[in-house]
């Protein structure tokens, strides 16, 4: 397979053939079938056309890319011409110029920045707020009254991940300001999910009702976020102790060449996009490990094995998480088959060839680690739970690119080592305590937004594991 753009043994340059799609509809193009069911027209569009389909949302031509290796040209060997570009406006109309949607000279400047602060190192200092903060959602699922009645996982995974990113964040943890910020957060992030759902929704200069509630919630997180900022700069002043938070460690970088740190502006900017990228994501993959666990009993059973070989009752700390191999097992499988990041998108800047396909200048290419994930060509019965396909002591033959929960090359996610530390101690903790059931009757269907949820969250009943279980 070719995949790259060359000259053909005549010397003339090879265009690649054109790739082949689902027909549309004149004016809308394949919006209405893409917007029904994304999932399935996404799997079906793979196997149907190949390692590059093209289809049209509205006047914009995409070309899914089902291959591996052409997800391995866009995302990594030939990164430089595919940028995100205005497909990145929703998120950027919130994160501003911050790590996700920035490109180029001040997207490498922030990620030399920033990378060491989301070193192991670095991040295993957090582990204790990651417990601690499961441990007491924990103590209020014990005081509440009705067993009977399910609880929405999905809500409590979510409020639990926003509580973990807030602490790590900014340090204290019952502050006011903390809460805002976070009230704010989750307003814009519901925000983003609408007008990705609903790209034609008015622009924030109209006044409607839901932009004014939008406006006022980042008016909220500038003030928020700027306000800690100046007084942690006056303090810094005035030798008062340091605070060893990630808004700390952010204030503290410096570029090693000019030995400059970063602005208000910036910092602002990366504060917002690390709440926005770095809770609902996390809150999510857990949220389907529990549905999982629930519908898969043998794999519930060896977690609870492993919770109490290495665990024996207590708490599971930061020392912990390379020994609990099977729970790490469950997330890698949990991420395959919902990936929260269903979907990324790049922007051709100039013609390119992949797969053998001809990709034209200012195209929009489509990247998804949903389809990459289900492919039968990398994965056997791509749609059953297995954990075991993740063994570490187990031989894998599948491309890079066949597996890629938190994206790759250079802008492969940078809280990775974060998320897989909070979901491995979060998973442990809770599935020690309770066993998470679903109500009969319950069905449930993934709902991608910007992010995999599942369709009306996850109602499950709280049954407590006793001590001698654990
Ligand atoms: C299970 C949880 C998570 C998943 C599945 C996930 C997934 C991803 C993916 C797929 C990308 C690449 C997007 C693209 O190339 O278009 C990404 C980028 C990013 N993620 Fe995550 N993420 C998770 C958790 C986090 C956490 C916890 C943080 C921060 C604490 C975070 C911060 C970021 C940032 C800042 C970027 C942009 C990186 C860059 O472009 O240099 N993410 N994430």
């Amino acid at each position: 397979m070719t995949t790259t753009a060359s000259n053909s043994s005549a010397g003339v340059y090879d265009r690649g053939r054109e790739a082949a799609g689902p027909r549309g509809s004149v004016v809308l193009g394949n919006t209405w079938q893409l917007q029904h069911d994304p999932l399935a027209f996404l799997m079906s569009t793979a196997a149907r056309y190949g390692d590059v389909a093209r289809y049209r949302l509205g006047n914009v031509t995409f070309y899914q890319i089902n291959h591996p290796d052409g997800v391995q040209r866009i995302l990594q060997d030939n990164r430089h011409n595919y940028l995100k570009g205005d497909l990145f406006d929703i998120i950027r109309m919130v994160g501003g110029d911050g790590l996700f949607t920035s490109e180029g000279d001040l997207w490498l400047r922030q990620r030399r920045l920033m990378q060491p602060t989301f070193h192991r190192r670095r991040i295993d200092g957090f582990g204790g707020v990651m417990t601690r903060r499961t441990l007491e959602m924990l103590a209020r699922w014990e005081v509440r009254g009705d067993r009977e009645r399910p609880l929405d996982v999905a809500e409590e995974l979510t409020g639990l991940t926003m509580a973990i990113i807030s602490e790590t964040m900014f340090g204290n943890r019952l502050d006011e300001d903390t809460h805002a910020v976070s009230q704010a957060i989750t307003v814009l992030l519901s925000d983003i999910n609408f007008r990705f759902m609903i790209p034609f929704y008015p622009s924030l200069r109209w006044p409607t009702l839901r932009n004014r509630r939008t406006l006022a919630a980042m008016g909220t997180v500038d003030d928020v976020v700027l306000g800690i900022i100046e007084r942690r700069r006056a303090a810094e002043a005035t030798g008062e102790p340091e605070h060893d938070d990630l808004l700390a460690m952010l204030m503290e970088a410096r570029d090693a060449d000019t030995g400059e740190g970063m602005s208000d502006k910036q910092l602002r900017d990366e504060v917002v996009t690390i709440f926005v990228a770095g809770h609902e994501t996390t809150a999510v993959a857990l949220t389907w490990a529990f549905y999982l666990l629930a519908r898969h009993p043998q794999a519930e059973a060896m977690l609870h094995a492993e919770l109490s070989e290495v665990l024996g009752g207590r708490a599971p700390e930061i020392s912990d998480v390379a020994n609990l191999r099977y729970t790490r097992m469950v997330i890698d499988e949990t991420l395959r088959l919902y990936p929260p990041a269903w979907i990324t998108n790049r922007q051709a800047v100039a013609e390119d060839v992949i797969c053998g396909y001809r990709i034209p200048a200012g195209a929009a290419v489509a990247v998804s680690p949903y389809v990459m994930h289900h492919l039968p060509a990398w994965w056997h019965e791509p749609y059953r739970f297995n954990p075991e396909r993740f063994d570490p002591d187990m031989a894998h033959d599948r491309p890079r690119f066949a597996y890629m929960p938190f994206g790759g090359g250079p802008h492969q996610c940078i809280g990775n080592t974060f998320a897989l530390m909070e979901a491995t101690l979060i998973l442990a903790t809770v599935a020690q305590s309770y066993q998470l059931q679903l109500p009969a009757g319950v069905t449930v269907r993934p709902r991608p937004e910007t992010t995999l949820r599942p369709d009306g969250g996850l109602p499950m009943l709280l049954q407590p594991r006793s001590a001698n279980q654990r």
